[in-house]
């Protein structure tokens, strides 16, 4: 496991997690108003799961990963030290939950690195529980069309959630917003061989997150593959622009 090197500096708390340089860099930022705690599925090598509020850490990324990045929100220990959180919580009762599954919905990061190459999308294909951004510094698509594009999904769900598919904490407060599918589980909302299109809920995450992957098989954005990025900035609950 890293060692852990918590800098107090002014805002944000810079985090160095010191580890072997790799040559995929992640800068962890979280702008939310509470801690969130990180999981993956595999798991990566030294991901730390707690990311403070207003946090930045430069992670040193595997050179070698296919998978997915979440985050927990409301999270707590009860009395007998138990932990768990209102969203993406892996029901083991730990901080650490890599090779779990979370509960849903969870808005879903998803990489595939083949160091230098970095594919990235943000995924709102098992709902959202979280504002999200990631964004390439430098770097030149594979397809040799052009620079590393920010991809996002900076807008909470909940003004065109329906109702079906809200979730909501146990005082009745909205928590995150599930997707078509995983709240009707019937085939025309999913990806199941009766073809991947389109439906009036998901054109609607679309309408307020045109660069995140709204049902599974949505094919805009591509997944981009990037290489030569400096670094990757993977920024939750980024300012509104
Ligand atoms: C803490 O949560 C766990 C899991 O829900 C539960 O089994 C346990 O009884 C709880 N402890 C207290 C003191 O509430």
């Amino acid at each position: 496991m890293a060692k852990s090197v918590f800098l107090n500096l002014f805002l944000p708390m810079l985090l160095l997690r010191a580890g072997v340089r790799s040559e995929v860099i992640f800068h962890f930022e979280n702008l939310c108003s509470e801690t969130l705690y990180r999981a993956s599925k595999p798991s990566i090598g030294d991901l730390e799961p707690d990311l403070p509020r207003y946090a930045y850490e430069i992670f040193n990324m595997d050179d070698h990963y296919s998978g997915s990045i979440w985050v927990r929100t409301g999270c707590s220990t009860n009395a007998s030290n138990y932990f768990s959180c209102e969203t993406g919580d892996c029901g083991n009762g730990i901080m650490e939950c890599a090779d779990l599954n979370p509960s849903l919905p969870v808005t879903l990061l998803n990489f595939i690195v083949s160091a230098p190459i970095v594919s990235y999308e943000v995924s709102l294909v098992h709902g959202q529980n979280i504002m999200v951004r990631i964004q390439p510094n430098g770097g030149t698509l594979m397809d040799g069309s052009g620079p590393c594009p920010m991809v996002e999904c900076n807008k909470e769900l909940s003004s065109v959630c329906p109702l079906k598919c809200l979730a909501l904490n146990k005082a009745g407060i909205y928590v995150g917003c599930y997707s078509p599918c995983d709240a009707f589980k019937e085939p025309k909302y999913c990806c199941n061989g009766q073809g991947c299109q389109q439906d009036e809920y998901s054109l609607k995450y679309k309408g307020l997150c045109p660069s995140a992957h709204t049902y599974a098989g949505d094919p805009q954005p591509p997944t981009y593959h990037c290489k030569g990025a400096d670094s990757y900035d993977i920024t939750f609950c980024p300012a509104i622009d």
